[in-house]
């Protein structure tokens, strides 16, 4: 009977083939939603254009300063690109966001920032130097420029005061300005998912589209411009942040979502928002396991029926946790020694539930975030009229990179559901910060008019 009720609550998650294809139709019919004036204001998928035109073409060159703000690490880098060869040469430095900063004022975040470029123009022996700054910053931007970004409204772990609604390029300016020691010319602000196309595509010109499969998840890809109502202009192509986080905020696949779900969602600093996002993504997947795990208990089918307060905390399973749990050559008794480490006492039936709620939730991540791609591959094979799609998708994000079956899940996934298209996976081994340094140095070949 207990193993009845235990399949019962896993079967939630199995999602059938029909369920993708639904989830696949109706990711499509909100991504056009998006790019139609009519539509534009009400969708859910945000379709940002990004005022990134085209790819790097190898004449790039200079020195860049990169910020990479949003992902697990704040990042600020310095990338030497030199022309011809198409080669890179980076430095970085990871600096902590403090929670209390995350969620303080905007003012004191990009103080934060700030300081932290000073400490490493100082480590890099840059002080005085006056450089050209991209910025990435992996949040939902409106965007009339290449170096304008208005904050819609914060996602994932961050909640600063005063900053939505505000221009996030003016804020970091006046940070500088307010720090008095030194001047950057601000000259792009970038998603991580167009940093990480951009970057990608440095080494493959056919990677058109860019998907974070980490903390938080999103996409963005090249679309004609014929087809951006918002944007004037039908030549050429350009970079549309679909911002699919936000998929389903209407309601539209509340039939796949389970009360875990709700949960996770009320328990979140954004309830209601980026519903796709927290079925989808590592920062929630952990706390979806978490939630079942709750129920399990009450249920009297794990942990002998006792919910300690471990199991009561928010976060304990981050991604390395669930990417450990599910390896496939991790036996059981070390399975029961990570759940130990995290506070949980388990006994050995006890942790193959646990393994086996765990990779319920990472499939149907996975499968869904597959469905997400295969509207998108489609319907560029569509838009071209095309029998067939050669295309690649420039990757990045610890859950892809670190967890032993979601990748190989998502991309049987866009196979099954786009068979008509032949998509490439290419891991983005430098993060964002370099795509965004070259779409500084194309900004600044281009001299766009800024400001
Ligand atoms: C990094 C990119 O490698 O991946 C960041 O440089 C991005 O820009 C991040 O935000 C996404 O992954 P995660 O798992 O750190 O959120
Ligand atoms: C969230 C952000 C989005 C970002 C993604 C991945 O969905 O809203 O801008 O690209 O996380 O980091």
């Amino acid at each position: 009977a207990q193993r009845k009720q235990i399949d019962e609550v896993l079967a939630l998650f199995q999602l059938t083939r029909q369920q993708l294809v639904d989830v696949q139709g109706k990711m499509r019919a909100e991504l056009e939603y998006g790019l139609k004036r009519k539509t534009h204001a009400l969708a859910t998928v945000k379709m940002l254009p990004t005022y990134v035109y085209g790819m790097p073409d190898g004449t790039e060159k200079g020195k860049y300063l990169a910020l990479d703000l949003g992902g697990t690490n704040f990042r600020v880098l310095l990338v030497k690109i030199r022309s011809g060869r198409r080669s890179v040469r980076m430095y970085n430095k990871i600096f902590a966001i403090p929670l209390e900063i995350m969620q303080g004022t905007g003012e004191e975040l990009f103080d934060h920032i700030v300081q932290c470029i000073a400490d490493f123009l100082d480590y890099m022996g840059l002080k005085g130097a006056q450089l050209p700054l991209g910025f990435t910053f992996s949040f939902p931007c409106r965007q009339a420029n290449i170096d304008k970004g208005t904050l819609i409204e914060w996602t994932k772990g961050f909640k600063a005061t005063d900053c939505e609604g505000e221009d996030v390029v003016d804020m970091l300016r006046e940070a500088i300005k307010r720090r008095n020691e030194f001047d950057l010319d601000i000259v792009a602000v970038v998603n991580d998912t167009v940093g990480t196309m951009m970057t990608c595509a440095y080494e493959d010109p056919n990677c058109e589209i860019g998907l974070i499969a980490g903390t938080g998840s999103n996409m963005c890809y090249m679309e004609e411009m014929r087809n951006i109502e918002l944007v004037e202009g039908n030549e050429g192509k350009m970079c549309i942040n679909t911002e699919w986080g936000g998929f389903g905020d209407n309601g539209c696949i509340d039939d796949i979502r389970t009360q875990y779900d709700m949960e996770v969602d009320e328990g979140s600093l954004n309830p209601g928002k980026q519903r796709y996002e927290k079925m989808t993504s590592g920062m929630y997947l952990g706390e979806i396991v978490r939630q079942i795990l709750i129920d399990l208990t009450k249920q009297g089918l794990l942990f002998r029926g006792r919910i300690s307060e471990r199991l009561r905390t928010r976060g304990i399973f981050e991604t390395k946790f669930l990417s450990q749990i599910e390896s496939d050559r991790l036996a059981l008794l070390q399975v029961r020694r990570i759940l130990q480490q995290l506070g949980l006492d388990s006994t050995c039936e006890d942790s193959i539930v646990v393994k086996e709620v765990c990779g319920a939730v990472s499939r149907r991540a996975a499968q869904l975030c597959g469905a997400g791609l295969a509207a998108i591959v489609e319907k560029r094979r569509q838009d071209q009229r095309l029998e067939h799609l050669k295309i690649t998708v420039g990757v990045d994000g610890t859950l892809y990179k670190l967890h032993p079956h979601f990748s190989l899940v998502l991309q049987e996934t866009v196979k099954e559901l786009a068979p008509q298209c032949d998509v490439m996976f290419l891991l983005s081994e430098d993060g964002s910060g370099k795509g965004a340094a070259l779409i500084t140095a194309v900004a600044k070949r281009l001299q766009q008019p800024r400001r």
